[in-house]
């Protein structure tokens, strides 16, 4: 039996992607063996050898989707999962509206057919990725988990939807311990710079388009409007590391006890930037100026979004400790080592 055969075990949907993979070199870190099913439509096999490489621990992946019952009952019955990470899924905003039915199909359909392989092996602890978008048109800051809750694009509704089924699924059975982590905006890279974002085609976020202009991969930023309400003009969110997040993923693991049941708890640090201080950020990381110009506004952004993160920080005992400099440093040696992201 190997090393890693021996620990705990846990399932990992979706943990060869950005999320994904940090969150695996942290589970091999803190002594668990994580089993990685992912079904490679937004990752490459590289990012496993470099997991290795930071962890020197191999990582045990299967490749298959979610949506195919057969190969989740097979991956329930080869292992004991003592709990669930579920990163799976599209996260596209803009690209959700364009596609419905494909964040529908993997995003709600995949998650319930997870959850019912779940069910029926008697494996009831689930941590699952949800995000901001599902506070929607918000208008009150900070967001807290009592926020009003609201989608405005198909992605968000599809986040909202999986959330309602484990609330259903927790009343129902009282087994079943779910924790939804709702993510603001993930930015930042582990520390060896060996795993990153790695977003396909044009990046639709600000930070990997701000590092692929710093590596000459893109002519310049776009800042998409300067005309909202807001100190500097330009959007503000509330951006985080991607390394608190992982990190508030397994405080949360830790919370799923009996009586947990179903709980949402933000992952922001409760500090708003806007576009134009991160750009300013990142070209003290990078070492030079960045050319920007501002275009029009994107259809569907607010003009700001950002967390009271005082309830993850009293129920998990979990706080982000990372700062802006921390996550645009860490966001560039990412680039930098990886000027065409893992096929460099
Ligand atoms: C941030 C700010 C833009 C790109 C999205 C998803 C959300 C989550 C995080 C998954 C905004 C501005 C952006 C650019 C810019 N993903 N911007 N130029 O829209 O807050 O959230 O990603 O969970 O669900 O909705 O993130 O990085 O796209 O935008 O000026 O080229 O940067 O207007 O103010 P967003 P973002």
């Amino acid at each position: 039996m190997s090393h890693q055969q021996q620990l705990p075990t846990v399932l990992v949907t979706g943990g060869g992607g950005y999320l994904g993979s940090h969150m695996v070199v942290m589970l091999q870190q803190a002594g668990w063996h994580p089993v990685v099913l992912d079904n490679f439509s937004n990752c490459q096999p590289e990012v496993f050898s470099r997991i290795e490489r930071i962890t020197g621990e191999p990582v045990t992946v299967v490749e298959g989707d979610i949506r195919d019952a057969s190969c989740l009952n097979r991956l329930f019955d080869s292992y004991s999962f003592e709990l669930v990470v579920h990163f799976a899924g599209l996260k596209a905003a803009g690209e959700s509206v364009q596609q419905p039915l494909s964040y529908y199909d993997n995003n709600v359909s995949g998650s319930l057919q997870l959850i019912q392989a779940m069910a029926y092996h008697q494996c009831k602890r689930l941590v699952f990725s949800s995000s901001a978008t599902v506070y929607g048109a918000a208008k009150q800051m900070p967001l807290t988990e009592n926020s009003p809750l609201g989608a405005v694009n198909p992605y968000g509704q599809s986040k909202l939807m999986v959330e309602q089924m484990l609330r259903d699924t927790a009343a129902a059975d009282d087994e079943w311990q779910v924790a939804l982590l709702r993510y603001f905006n993930p930015v930042g890279a582990h520390d060896s710079g060996l795993i990153g974002e790695d977003p396909g085609g044009v990046p639709n976020n600000l930070l990997p388009f701000v590092a692929q202009v710093a590596v000459g991969r893109l002519p310049e930023v776009q800042v998409l409007g300067d005309d909202y309400p807001t100190p500097d003009g330009t959007g503000v969110r509330d951006y985080i590391h991607v390394m608190d997040l992982v990190e508030g993923h397994l405080k949360a693991m830790a919370v799923l006890t009996p009586g947990h049941g179903c709980q949402a708890y933000n992952l922001g640090t409760g500090q708003g930037y806007s576009v134009l201080e991160v750009v300013r950020a990142f070209e003290q990381a990078c070492g030079k100026p960045l050319p920007t110009r501002v275009v029009a506004r994107r259809e569907g952004d607010v003009a700001q979004c950002f967390a009271d993160p005082g309830f993850s920080q009293q129920q998990l005992g979990w706080r982000a400790q990372r700062d802006l400099a921390q996550m645009v440093t860490d966001h560039w040696r990412w680039q930098q080592q990886n000027p065409q992201g893992y096929s460099s």
